[in-house]
């Protein structure tokens, strides 16, 4: 582990020998009024925009200009199979074969697909386990698939709370709640970061005990994809979904992520809700009423993709593939770990990071936990420059990203949190 030091130099030192440093000129900073950029850690919220973004989304603007409706099989990259550019570089990204994944819809939307292929409950076995502070639209999503199922959420679904001075959940927890219940459990749905604490869970682990016991397994990786290293085929897991408005920085609502196991994916006899996208690429545009699916994670698609969001996640998703997951979580285990170390720095404030300590157990964000009026420490912060979020009842979440933050980001964020304590 790095001997990290205090002051000033020590953060201008890291970010001369960062070898990703250079790509901090590749993303747009937001501004204050000042002109100055503001220091921005919340890129687990909204990620930046790669200022190669206009080229890629101007060049289907332009062919749409230029070709109209031709622009689906003539544009400069044609439009009905535009999505297929991003399979390769989404499959390297989350440890999957290019069959497993696909980009299409929303977060929610492909877990509401996915649970109406994988979530099949039977009187015996129909409790889905999710985290205690799950994210609101999965709870929803789950309770409403428990629901349409004509189960009772107040039976069949369990929360997993941390111990009672604990702030996460231990993973032998999950284990012994799997020996003892596992047979009635239809559908292990965790976050692969939990949004709230920041907390990785160990997918592998829990994959694994959830299996011998017969359990499906799915996971949202809104707060995992592009933060840290994934191996989702070689781990077993059935499902998972995610965002690309975070980490991945494909902008505002921009279409999500979608993984099917490959002893899944090419299931045709799996229920699933279909659409014509989903169908056999060769006879699509023949428009018979028999649905065929697609052998893949494709074969789920409804919709035909919108191409200019998915134009814009190409362009982050180019930088990605160019500098691998394996440097980035390098460098973000070195950046949280200098946070931290500089909040450690400071044991009389009224903040505590409710994180995970093991950087194998967190991305790249801090959950810093605030006694008394964190608000408006929030608030202070957020008036000098500083661009977080807060999390009700008592969070100030910090993420800084290794593509575009600097170790000086850091810095200067510990220097006005401490400041206005
Ligand atoms: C962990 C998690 N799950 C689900 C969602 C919902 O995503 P969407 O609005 O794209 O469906 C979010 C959004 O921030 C999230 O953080």
């Amino acid at each position: 582990m790095k001997q990290f030091r205090t002051g000033k130099l020590f953060a201008k030192e890291l970010d001369e020998a960062d070898p990703l440093g250079e790509y901090r000129s590749k993303f747009h900073f937001p501004k204050k009024e000042s002109g100055q950029e503001v220091i921005y850690l919340c890129g687990n919220s909204l990620g930046l925009q790669p200022k190669s973004v206009s080229a890629y989304v101007e060049q289907e603007l332009k062919d749409w200009q230029a070709l109209g409706v031709k622009g689906h099989l003539h544009a400069r990259n044609p439009w009905v199979p535009y999505h297929e550019l991003l399979t390769e570089q989404t499959a390297r990204l989350v440890g999957a074969k290019p069959l497993e994944v696909v980009v299409m819809n929303t977060l929610t939307v492909n877990l509401h697909l996915m649970m109406v292929s994988f979530y099949r409950p039977t009187p015996e076995r129909n409790k889905i386990v999710i985290e205690s502070n799950a994210f609101p639209s999965d709870r929803y999503a789950v309770e409403s698939q428990i629901r349409f199922q004509d189960y009772d959420p107040s039976r069949s679904l369990i929360e997993l709370q941390p111990r009672s001075d604990e702030t996460t959940i231990r993973t032998e927890d999950i284990e012994a709640l799997l020996e003892r219940e596992g047979n009635s459990i239809a559908l292990v749905m965790l976050g692969g970061v939990n949004y709230y604490t920041g907390q990785l869970f160990e997918m592998e682990r829990i994959t694994l005990s959830a299996h011998k016991k017969g359990c499906m397994v799915g996971f949202d990786l809104a707060h995992a994809a592009g933060n840290v290293v994934l191996q989702l085929h070689e781990w077993g897991v059935d499902f998972a979904i995610w965002c690309s408005y975070k980490y991945l920085n494909g902008g505002p609502g921009c279409v999500a992520g979608c993984f099917v196991h490959e002893k899944h994916a090419t299931n045709t006899e799996l229920r699933r809700f279909a659409g014509w996208w989903g169908h056999n690429k060769e006879t699509r545009f023949l428009m018979e009423p028999q649905f065929d699916p697609i052998l893949g994670a494709e074969g789920w698609q409804l919709s035909n993709p919108p191409i200019l969001p998915l134009a814009a996640l190409r362009a982050s998703m180019d930088i990605f593939d160019e500098v691998r997951m394996d440097k980035i979580r390098t460098k973000s285990e070195l950046l949280t770990g200098y946070l931290e170390f500089l909040l450690e720095q400071h044991p009389g404030k009224r903040f505590c990071v409710i994180t995970p300590k093991d950087p194998k157990q967190r991305g790249a964000q801090l959950s810093i936990r605030v006694d008394r009026k964190g608000k408006a420490l929030y608030e202070s912060i957020t008036s000098h420059g500083v661009v977080c979020d807060w999390r009700e009842p008592d969070v100030i979440r910090v993420a800084p990203v290794p593509l575009y933050n600097s170790f000086m980001d850091v810095f200067e964020f510990v220097e006005i949190c401490v400041s206005n304590c």
